[in-house]
Order: structure tokens, then sequence, then C-alpha cells
């Protein structure tokens, strides 16, 4: 019997790596996967296949968004994860939207100079780097939190196909090879991970080796049973205590234990008749795009072609003011009661901010010059749509890829750098490339200001559209983009997810622009409105679905920036 149960389980897994090939050739473009009834777009094909299987067995859209992330956690592990933090939006097809704020805390011990020696210089970068630099999770909680309210499968079969592929393993693909051959030298660092991404003579895994995660499978067995306690307390969080006590890390079990997610209201803007919903603070997201498709709304931006050189400079503009707002004023709102969010948000600031704007020149951002600080761009996004037409936009992450590379011992699972998104040096904001503005200082048990922006936009209250991505900073601007692809540009989901996008982000005043698809003459019609200009290789992985309500036809797109991702549907 058991034999037999394994041989099947091992054709899953070898009829998924085929699909993997198929799509690597096949799914790229700007043709999006068609379906009828329910959808996962995810950075991992083993996981959207797992987020679909919960569809199709009846199981709604937050069901399906558990056991994508939990799979993710296993299948993608330089974002996914169970030791890192993030943001759910979710939009019902009887028109009610939430959203969860899972985003992690500082540690009750952590101090506003917590990473500054006494020159008031950061430690041998200790706010990403190292034990200090990590969060107290919020993944586990955060999940359970939505599944106890919105979801109506058992929670032990969400959590089952993710623990079964940890402990049987899984055909490494081209994607996780490259990413652990690039962090070898990461791995090395930590005992406790160059067992778990290095074979036992130090060599790499190959493509289509199976690479199995039994610690993680214990852990995720722990979590299926018994929930979030599986994860905050008994034997995962005394592992992670015996890690902190090893390391001298400061998260104690009172941390995990008090640890909660909220659900929040989310951000509402609107962009002609199309509703928009995304993260409020502590994530800038929402407000950020919300902002900027306030401005916009008030040219005629089809008009000006799709990447243009006119288009991106208005585009730009409206970047460059969102993101000094976002720095000014955002943080965590638990912490920041004072944030003007009302007013960010008003289309009257929108059409003052317009008559800042030239159409002619660039502004300059500052007198300050700053040299480049950018947040790294690994964090995964995924979308899901169920057969009632209820959507989720989930976007998680480890903040660098692969977190703080520390793999708990004897649990398995990364724990997050994410410290390093708090402002580290209050009042600095300096050539160094630091912003030291007052609402994202770190306080014990704050969130860091987070860019993730899970979308949903949505018309006469119906959710037509999920998108969210990774990035870091660039996050909002590449969801921007896509947006403006999909309601301005008319495009197709695949389409706007691969069209090539700029970002821009205040400070340094310098707009990248990705090495493809922008001509030389637009390049150079761009610098000639002031622009200073960078290019760069590749910005973000769009997870897309469309739904087109006349025709009942789901449309979903995975980024072909990303190695691994895939729509799948039924
Ligand atoms: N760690 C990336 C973000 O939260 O924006």
């Amino acid at each position: 019997m058991r034999k037999s149960g394994n041989s099947h389980l091992l054709c899953f897994i070898l009829f998924l790596f085929f699909l993997q090939i198929q799509t690597t050739l096949l799914g790229q473009g700007r043709r999006p996967v068609r379906v009828k009834n329910g959808m996962v777009v995810s950075t991992s094909r083993y996981a959207s296949e797992i987020g679909k299987q919960v569809l199709t067995d009846g199981g709604n859209a937050i069901d399906a968004a558990v056991a994508t992330a939990f799979a993710l956690a296993v299948t993608w592990p330089s974002a996914g994860n169970l030791g890192g933090g993030g943001f759910l939006v979710y939009h019902r097809s009887d028109g009610d939207v939430t959203t969860f704020d899972f985003r992690e805390k500082a540690p009750l011990v952590a101090t506003e100079r917590m990473f500054l020696s006494e020159d008031g210089k950061i430690r041998n970068a200790s706010n990403h780097e190292g034990i200090l630099a990590v969060g107290v999770p919020g993944t586990v909680a955060g999940l359970y939190a939505a599944h106890k309210k919105y979801g109506n499968t058992n929670w032990k079969k969400l959590v089952e196909p993710a623990y079964k592929l940890a402990k049987k393993g899984f055909p490494l693909t081209w994607g996780l090879h490259d990413g652990f051959k690039y962090h070898k030298d990461d791995w090395l660092q930590y005992p406790s991970s160059t067992k778990i991404f290095l074979k036992p003579d130090s060599s790499l895994y190959q493509p289509g080796e199976r690479w199995v995660q039994r610690d993680h499978a214990a852990t995720l067995k722990r979590i299926m049973k018994k929930g979030r306690d599986g994860f905050y307390k008994g034997k995962t969080a005394d592992l992670i205590m015996d890690y902190m006590q090893k390391h001298n890390g400061l998260i104690t079990h009172e941390d995990l234990e008090k640890y909660q997610p909220v659900e929040r209201e989310p951000v509402h803007g609107t962009y002609r008749d199309f509703d928009i919903y995304a993260m409020g603070p502590p994530s800038s997201g929402g407000v950020v795009l919300a902002e900027m498709l306030n401005i916009l709304e008030g040219y005629d931006l089809a008009a000006m072609g799709h990447n243009s050189a006119k288009y991106l400079h208005f585009i730009t503009e409206a970047m460059r003011r969102a993101y000094a707002d976002r720095a000014r004023y955002l943080g965590d709102p638990d912490f920041s009661t004072d944030m003007p969010l009302a007013k960010l948000l008003s289309k009257e600031y929108a059409a003052y901010l317009r008559t800042t704007i030239s159409e002619t020149e660039a502004s300059i951002s500052d007198s300050i010059t700053f040299n480049d600080v950018y947040e790294s761009p690994e964090t995964t996004h995924f979308s899901v749509i169920d057969a009632s037409g209820n959507m989720v936009s989930l976007t998680y992450t480890l903040e660098y890829p692969y977190g703080s590379r520390m793999i708990v011992e004897g649990a398995g699972f990364l724990l997050n750098n994410e410290m390093g998104d708090f402002n580290p040096m209050p009042g600095t904001t300096d050539s160094r490339g630091y912003i030291g503005t007052e609402p994202n200082l770190i306080e014990p048990e704050k969130r860091m200001l987070s860019s993730m922006t899970p979308t949903i936009v949505a018309k006469n209250g119906i959710p037509i559209m999920a998108v969210g991505s990774p990035g870091g900073r660039t996050i909002i601007n590449t969801v921007l983009q896509v947006v403006l692809n999909v309601l301005e540009f008319d495009m197709n989901i695949a389409k706007a997810v691969e069209a090539p996008r700029i970002h821009h982000q205040w400070l340094p005043d310098v707009t990248r622009m990705e090495d493809w698809g922008f001509s030389p003459d637009t390049q150079r019609l761009y610098k000639d409105y002031g622009h200073n200009l960078k290019i760069r290789w590749r910005q973000g992985a769009v997870m897309g679905i469309y739904k087109n309500t006349e025709e009942d036809i789901i449309y979903g797109a995975s980024d072909s920036r990303s190695s691994d991702g895939a729509a799948v549907g039924y």
C-alpha cells in the first residue's frame, strides 16, 4: 500500500516537472492562460498546482491562498516563507473587501538605535545581516487568522500538500538551482543552512534532482496539527529560542506568543470608474499607488502612447511626489496615529500636485544627493480567484532573497531579515542613502514600513483583477504600470505584466529603466525632460489575474521575469 502511494506521488511530481518544462517553453509571452472556473498564479508551478487543487476540491480563494502560501515556503524558499511576513487583500464576489496584515514586528527589547555604534553609524550592516535583523515572524499567524475567519476547507488539508512536498521532496527547478548556487557562500556561513541547501559533501543539488526538507516537513506537520500554536508555541517555538540563544538573538517566547496579525480596512482609491483596493500602512503600497493613480487620472495618458517619453515623464513625476510622501508620513498605524491618509488619498490633493508638474521639465527631488539605496528585489506575490469569483491578492517576504539566510536548526525554515526595512538612523537622511524620518523608526512591537502592494481592481463591486509583485520599493511602481497597462492601454493581463517598466522613488533622483523595450530615441527624449536615467536588468515579477465578467472568462499570467512562475486554473 505504502509503496504504491509513494509511486503515485513520484508520478505526480514528475508530471508537475514535465508541466513546468512545458510552461517554460510555452507559457511566456503575451498570451494569457484562459480558464472558466478558478485560478492560482504564483512564482512556483508546484505551488500554483497545489492551490488549484484546493479550488477544484471546492475550497474558496482564501483556502487556496493558504495552501499556496505554505507550498511556496517549500518550493520557493527565497521568498515563500514560514519565518517572514506579508499582506493579504481579499475581495469577495459579494462586494466585501478586507485585508490581513501579518507583517513582522520588532522584538520587545528592540530600540531605536539598536543597529548603531557609538559614532552613530550602522554596525556592520547589522540591520540587514545577522541575527539582530530578524523580526518576529507573522506568516503562520496571518494565514491562520484569514483561514479561521473566511476559509471553508479543513486547515489540515491546506497545510498537508506542503508538508508532503517537503517530506518526499520534489525535482529541483533551474530557478532554485540558480538561487542555491548564487548563495552558496551564504549557506556555508551557517551550518544549519548548509545542511538544507547543499548536499552532505557541500556540492549543489542539480536541476531535476529530488530536494527533500525533513525538518521543514516536521515543522509543517506541527502547524498542520496545531494551527498557529504549532509555530508560536511548543517545539517550533523552542527551536527558534534555541537558535536565538545560541546566536545572541533578541526574539523571546513572549514575542512569539504575543504576535497577532490584524484584519484591517483596505486602502480604497478609484481610477476612472474602477475601484482600487490595496494594502494600507504598515505597507506604503496602497497609499502610494492610489496617490499616483489620482495624479495620473488628470492626464490623457492613452493619447500620449504607451511608454512614450511623454508618458514616462508624467508617471515619473507622479512617482516622485508620492514616494516623497511615503518617506515623510508613513509607518505602522498602531504607532503613527497622525498619518494624513485622507489627504494623501484625496482627489483634491492630487489636483494640487498636478499643478506642481511641468509638461516640459523634470522636477528636482531635493538638494540632497542620495546614493542608490534600494530594497531587495525578493518577496513573492500570488493571485487567486475561485469559482464564485472571490479574489485574493497576497504578497509576503523574508526581505532579502532567502532573508537572513539562517535556517532555524532542527526546524528547517528560514528567518527573515525584515528589521532592515526600518529607518535605522533617527534623523539621518543623508548622502549614504538613508531615510531617518520619524514614522518608521524602530520601536518595540512596531511593524516596519513595507512597499508590498497586493492589489485588487473592481468594477461595480465585482473584483476583476488581482496583481502584485516582488521588488522592494519598486513594487508600487510595478503595480502602477501594470494597472495602467490594463485600465488605460487595454492590454490583456499577459501583455500588461510583460511590458517593460521604470522606477523612480523620489530619492535618489534617478529613474531606473529596464534594459529592453525602450528605444534609444525614447531614452533620449525622456532625458531631454531633465530626468537622470540608469538602465537596470529587470523590475519585479508580477503574478496577475484578470476576469472578463462579460465573457465570464478568467485570464492569468505569470511574468517571464520569474523563472518558475505559472498560472494554473481549471
Ligand atoms: N521587504 C520588502 C518590503 O516589505 O517592501
